[in-house]
């Protein structure tokens, strides 16, 4: 019986893992470009945590599991509730902002489709500690500079934006009942993916007082300031959420993103726990639900009878942006990385061969060798399959190996070196 990888799951294979590790590479350095500190949690948390903050949607994507001492577990399906009970842990103790990163392996019981998976990878960024709007547009200024880092620019992305109070008003005005907002958000979270008769089907049957085609019509179609405009009766309230919305692009101005970002009413987020700004990034040109996903959240640590931290964060996951950078041609050719690869003219000099790698292997290179002893040619062949960005050529004319011909594999030149100066020759 041949046991394939689970459905939704992946293998990594070397060639694989040199694409993921330029991606995290990319995670990790513009994560600290912005002064965020990487953290970690477990693989798996009490259920409770998830059933009390995430909301039904994820609820029901749950991996859960009870444990020999009835204890219910779940496989972490995200990062913030995580993120929220650790900082509310040390909520007295950690300076202000702060300002953490992570990138967690996750799993969720969804069914697998193109960049979807069962198992992924999600990079988390997430400033808490702060109200201000400065925090929300910097966690996204941090993700338009990974953007732009991997080639995507604002025709291939955008990031599209709304504020979760502003939408509070705006629903109300379009007959959706106080306290209902939330089930009207996760419809409206739904409503590009089920499409315009699917939506209004469902609006109907859940606010059968509000016009359905009209509500479709303001998501299709609404400015910021219609928006307003029609969230305006909401009177005092609305002061708050357009102030804190006019800041962020304001500051998103001041970051230099703000090309990438537009406003979109369709944006409201599925996930419980957003209580201001809400965005998420979506490819131009390529059929994929979000690339990321984000926004504030103030009062998840009070959820979890810590005090009150406000936050605001996003997370992207690995499967959607690598579809997403292999469509749009953006993926870089990754090879192994060899510096050199050393070859004996004849099998006596293996020896020397081994003393030369190892020496350069110290000397802080990338270096490998031939199991087999054959001839030049099919070490040559080798290092030219490897990729290997010199070959070293241990000869018979210099038997202590202190000089070698030293071969440039993209060039084809070949000079003799001195064995002590390759690294320097090398680097240069
Ligand atoms: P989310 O919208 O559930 O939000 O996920 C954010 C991103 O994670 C998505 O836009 C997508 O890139 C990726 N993602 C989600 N599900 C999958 C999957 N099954 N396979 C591959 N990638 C996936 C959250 O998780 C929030 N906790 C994000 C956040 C952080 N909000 C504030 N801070």
């Amino acid at each position: 019986m041949s046991i394939q990888c689970p459905p939704g799951m992946r293998d990594f294979y070397p060639e694989d893992m040199r694409v993921q590790n330029w991606l995290f590479d990319h995670w990790r350095s513009v994560s600290r470009a912005f002064g965020f500190s990487e953290y970690e949690g477990p693989i798996f948390e009490f259920l409770e945590l998830y059933e009390l903050k995430s909301g039904a949607g994820i609820v029901s994507e749950l991996f859960s599991f009870t444990d020999r001492g009835e204890r219910r577990f779940a496989i972490r399906p995200e990062m913030t509730p995580t993120l929220a009970r650790m900082v509310a842990a040390r909520a007295n103790a950690l300076p202000r902002p702060i300002k953490w990163f992570s990138i967690p392996r996750m799993c969720r019981a969804e069914k697998p489709q193109r960049g979807r998976l069962r198992e992924f990878f999600q990079w988390n960024v997430d400033t808490l500690g702060s109200e201000d709007p400065l925090a929300d547009a910097e966690v996204v200024a941090v993700a338009v500079e990974f953007l732009r880092r991997v080639g995507l620019s604002e025709q291939d992305v955008a990031v599209r934006l709304n504020h979760r109070g502003l939408m509070k008003h705006a629903l109300e005005a379009l007959g959706v009942p106080v306290g209902q907002q939330g089930k009207a958000f996760e419809l409206i979270d739904r409503s590009e993916k089920i499409g315009d008769d699917a939506f209004c089907q469902h609006w109907r049957q859940h606010f059968p007082d509000s016009d359905a085609e009209r509500v479709a019509d303001v998501l299709r179609r609404a400015s910021l300031d219609e928006c307003l405009r029609l969230a305006g009766a909401g009177g005092d309230d609305l002061a708050q959420p357009t102030r804190q919305f006019r800041e962020m692009w304001e500051r998103l101005r001041s970051f230099a993103c703000e090309a990438y970002c537009v406003f979109d009413p369709r944006i409201v987020r599925g996930l419980a726990y957003y209580t201001g700004a809400v965005f998420e990034v979506h490819a131009r040109r390529v059929q994929l639900r979000a690339l990321l996903g984000g926004g504030r959240y103030d009062d998840l640590t009070g959820l979890l009878d810590g005090p009150r931290v406000p936050g605001v964060g996003f997370g992207m996951g690995d499967a959607p942006m690598l579809e997403a950078l292999r469509e749009l041609g953006k993926l870089p050719r990754l090879d192994e990385g060899i510096d050199a690869f050393v070859i004996d003219a004849d099998a006596q000099r293996f020896d020397d061969v081994l003393g030369l790698v190892t020496r350069l292997r110290r000397e802080g290179l990338v270096v490998d060798y031939s199991y087999k002893r054959q001839a030049i040619g099919k070490q040559l062949k080798q290092a030219s399959a490897r990729a290997a960005r010199y070959a070293v050529i241990v000869g018979h004319e210099w038997p202590q190996a202190e000089q070698v011909a030293l071969k440039d594999m993209t060039t084809g030149q070949q000079r003799v070196a001195a064995a002590a100066e390759l690294a320097a020759c090398m680097r240069r």
